[in-house]
């Protein structure tokens, strides 16, 4: 809608029929949720409209856009065995529907089972050059009850654990960063406060690599790429002192 315009989001429960069932190949008739994205915009050319959904075909100008949207778009639909339908006038506007197979069945959310992993408003510093990475673990760890604060390389974390290193309960540090890396900021972060409990995030997971993160003062290491139930686990019970796994709540822990 490059004059603007009315988008339109809609969420619907359908009966899919026989009919639109056939037009697709994975689909069966039966319950699904539809996602519907409605735009007043420029439309697409019925000329072009079947080539909207292959990797790489776009109108953009160059470095406008990669042709990749709707692609991906349709990748993700179909591994929730699900699929996109689209309508489009030219001048008019076009609706993309979003199909997705719906359960009668209530299912459990993953996020009611890392409830039991939360913290209970511990602080903890976050170390790491890249803002996203920052910014993801801030807002993962802060929806689960933890305070942060954020440094962007070693200097600032050491700086920090300065200043309010009685307050913090646990750092998790990138290791590799300009500045001052995470092998070196451990090692002056341990002079300041030995006990505070340290987890290294690293791609490197060779057992030489563990062994100098431990030799730096690491007390864990969590492996890169990994999951929020990964890292709520190396916080759960560490954060607020226990070594045992055991939840912060439990037993006599102040
Ligand atoms: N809502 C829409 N209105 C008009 N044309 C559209 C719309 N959505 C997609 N198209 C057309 O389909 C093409 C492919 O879309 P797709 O999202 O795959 O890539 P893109 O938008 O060009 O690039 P990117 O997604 O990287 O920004 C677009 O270039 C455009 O021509
Ligand atoms: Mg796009």
């Amino acid at each position: 809608m490059p004059q603007g315009g009315l988008l339109t989001l809609r969420g619907q429960n359908i009966d899919l029929d026989e009919a639109t069932a056939a037009r697709h190949l994975a689909a069966k008739p039966g319950p699904y949720v539809v996602l519907s994205v409605e735009d007043s915009g420029t439309g697409i050319d019925p000329a072009l409209i079947h080539r909207i959904f292959d990797p790489f075909f776009t109108t953009k100008a160059v470095g406008q856009g990669t042709g990749l949207g709707l692609s991906a778009v349709v990748g993700i639909v179909q591994r929730h065995q699900g699929f996109v339908e689209v309508d489009s006038e030219l001048g008019r506007g076009s609706c993309f529907r979003v199909f997705l197979p719906a359960t009668p069945q209530a299912i459990a959310l993953p996020v009611a089972q890392l409830d039991r992993l939360a913290g209970h408003q511990e602080l903890i510093l976050v170390v790491d050059d890249e803002a996203a990475i920052r910014e993801l673990l801030q807002s993962t760890l802060e929806y689960y009850d933890y305070r942060v604060i954020t440094a962007e390389n070693g200097a600032e974390a050491v700086s920090l654990v300065a200043q309010r290193g009685a307050e913090l309960n646990g750092l998790i540090m990138d290791l590799m960063m300009p500045v001052l890396n995470g092998h070196a900021a451990m090692a002056r972060i341990r002079q300041l406060q030995p006990q505070l409990y340290g987890v290294a995030m690293t791609g490197l997971h060779s057992p030489e690599a563990i062994a100098q993160a431990r030799a730096s003062g690491f007390r864990s290491i969590l492996a890169k790429p990994f999951t929020t139930e990964a890292l709520l686990h190396i916080f759960y019970g560490a954060a607020c002192g226990r070594s045992d796994g055991q939840s912060c709540l439990v037993g006599t822990v102040a």
